[in-house]
C-alpha cells in the first residue's frame, strides 16, 4: 500500500520505517526541511535503537522517502497517518493547531479517496473535528474516511513495540476504513480491536493514565515501606504475582517523566473537567509523581546535612534508559533542586549529554560514571541504564571522597553495596 506519514517525529519515523519494513511504500513528511535533509541521508534526528539502520535499509531499497511538501505525500498516498505533535498548552490542554492545519492541507490537496488516520495523541472527539475540517475544506466532493489508530510505542523499544504489539486499536466509522487498516496490520499477528473513533481516542489516554497510576501507586507504597522498614521490591513482587495486577510498571523510583505520561495526564484531566467528570484520581497520580522527586532530594539532604559546597555525581539524565530524550525528565527536577542548594554536580548520561548540556547549562559534564564519582561526596543514580548495572563499584569507591550512593531507580542489591563499603539509600527499601 502507499502510505503517507505526516509529522516525522519519534512516532512518525518509527511508524514510517516499520511500515516500509512490512513492504509498503512510505513517504514521510515534516515541515522542518533541515530535518528532512538529514533524513534523506539516513540520519534520524533522534536516538531510537535500530531506527537508523532501518531507515537506511529502506531508503536504499526505495521503499521509504522523505519530503517537506505535505502535498507530495497526499498526492502519492491513499492512507495518510497524522503523527504531528500535540504539545501541552499552559492550562494542560493539548494544542491541536498542527492537527487542524494538516487536516486542512490534506483536504485542499486530495483529488480522490483518502483515509486519514490519526496517530497523534489527541483528546476524544478530535476525529470528529478532523472530519468536519476536511469536509469544509475539500475542493470537490472527494470521498474520504477518518480513523483513529493510537500508538503504544515506548521510547527505547519503539520498533519492537510496533512490530510485536500487545494489540492494535483501530477506531473507524466505515467498513472501507476498517478493511484497509485490518489489511495493513494483519502481518503483525496481534489482536486487532475495532472500535468507534471516540472509544479508540479514549483508549490511548486511558492506557497512559492507567500505567502512570500504577507507578504513582507503587511510589506511594514505597513511602509506606520506608516508614516501617519494609522492602517495596518484595511488595511489588507480591502484588504483581496476582495476574489481575501484574508486575510491570510497579517499579518504584523518582517518578515518571518523558513527553507522554505527564502531558497526557494533564490533557486527560482537562478533558474530564470539560466533560464534568470527577478526575481527582488522575490529579493524585500527578501529585504523587511531583512529590516523589522532592522526597528524593530530601533523602539526600537528610544524609548529607548541608548541601551547599558538596559535590554529587549524577548517573543518568534521560527520562528513561535507551533514549536521549530529556523532556520532562525527573532528573531535571532533582538536578535543578540540587543546583539551587549550591551543590557542585558532575553529570553523566550515556546518550543525553548534548540535550542535558543545552537545557541545564550548569554543572560539570563528564565522560564516564567514574569521572562523575571522582572526588564526589555522594553519587545519585537517576536513570537505570544497563551500563550502570555493570559498574565496577570497587573502582568507584576509591574515586569518591565519601562512598554514599542514592539509588533513585532501585538498581542494586543493597547487601552487595553495603559489603562493598557504601552507605546505600534506595527507594522504599
Ligand atoms: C509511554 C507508554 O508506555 C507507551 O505505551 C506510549 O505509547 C507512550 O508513553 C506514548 O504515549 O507515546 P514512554 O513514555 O516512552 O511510553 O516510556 P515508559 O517506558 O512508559 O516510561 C515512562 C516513565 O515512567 C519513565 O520516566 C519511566 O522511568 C517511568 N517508569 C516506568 C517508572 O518510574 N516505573 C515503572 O515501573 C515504569
Amino acid at each position: 500500500m502507499k502510505i503517507g506519514i505526516i509529522g516525522s517525529g519519534h512516532v512518525g519515523l518509527v511508524t514510517g520505517a516499520c511500515f516500509a519494513h512490512l513492504g509498503h511504500e512510505v513517504i514521510c513528511v515534516d515541515q522542518d526541511s533541515r530535518k528532512i535533509a538529514l533524513l534523506k541521508k539516513g540520519k534520524p534526528p533522534i536516538y531510537e535503537p535500530g531506527l537508523r539502520e532501518m531507515i537506511q535499509t529502506h531508503l536504499r531499497e526505495r521503499r521509504l522517502s522523505f519530503t517537506s511538501e505535505i502535498a507530495t505525500a497526499v498526492r502519492r498516498s491513499e492512507i495518510l497517518f497524522v503523527c504531528v505533535g500535540t504539545p501541552p498548552k499552559d492550562n494542560g490542554e493539548a494544542d491541536l493547531t498542527a492537527v487542524e492545519n494538516v487536516s486542512r492541507e490534506i483536504a485542499r490537496t486530495m483529488t480522490s479517496y483518502r483515509l486519514v488516520v490519526d496517530k497523534s495523541t489527541v483528546p476524544v472527539e478530535t476525529g470528529e473535528w478532523v472530519r468536519r475540517t476536511i469536509e469544509a475544506n475539500r475542493r470537490r466532493r472527494v470521498d474520504f474516511d477518518v480513523a483513529s489508530n493510537p500508538e503504544f510505542l515506548r521510547e527505547g523499544s519503539a520498533i519492537r513495540d510496533f512490530l510485536y504489539p500487545d494489540r492494535v486499536v483501530i477506531g473507524v466509522a466505515s467498513k472501507r476504513a476498517e478493511k484497509t487498516l485490518k489489511d495493513l496490520y494483519r502481518p503483525l499477528t496481534a489482536p486487532i480491536l475495532v472500535t468507534d473513533i471516540k472509544s479508540a481516542e479514549l483508549i490511548k489516554h486511558a492506557s497512559n493514565s492507567f500505567l502512570a497510576a500504577k507507578i504513582s501507586f507503587i511510589n506511594m507504597i514505597a513511602r509506606m515501606c520506608e516508614a516501617v522498614g519494609a522492602d517495596v521490591e518484595r511488595v511489588a513482587e507480591g502484588i504483581g504475582l496476582d495476574k489481575r495486577i501484574g508486575r510491570s510498571f510497579l517499579n518504584a523510583g523518582i517518578g515518571f517523566g518523558g513527553f507522554c505520561f505527564p502531558k497526557d495526564l494533564g490533557a486527560f484531566i482537562r478533558i474530564g473537567e470539560r466533560l464534568g467528570v470527577d478526575v481527582t484520581l488522575l490529579r493524585s497520580v500527578l501529585e504523587i509523581n511531583d512529590t516523589q522527586k522532592k522526597a528524593f532530594v530530601e533523602k539526600i539532604r537528610k544524609q548529607m546535612w548541608n548541601l551547599k559546597g558538596k559535590t554529587i555525581g549524577i548517573l543518568g539524565l534521560a527520562f528513561k534508559p535507551d533514549t536521549d530524550d530529556m523532556r520532562f525528565a525527573p532528573s531535571l527536577d532533582v538536578v535543578r533542586a540540587l543546583l539551587a542548594e549550591g551543590v557542585s554536580l558532575r553529570l553523566y548520561d550515556p546518550q543525553a549529554m548534548g540535550e542535558a548540556r543545552r537545557i541545564l547549562k550548569k554543572g560539570t559534564f563528564v565522560r564516564s560514571p567514574y569521572e562523575a564519582a571522582r572526588g564526589a561526596d555522594a553519587l545519585a543514580v537517576l536513570t537505570e541504564w544497563q551500563e550502570f548495572i555493570e559498574i565496577d563499584f570497587k573502582r568507584i569507591r576509591k574515586l569518591m571522597h565519601r562512598p554514599i550512593l542514592f539509588d533513585g531507580r532501585n538498581m542494586y542489591d543493597p547487601e552487595r553495596l553495603k559489603k562493598l563499603g557504601f552507605q546505600y539509600y534506595a527507594i522504599g527499601r
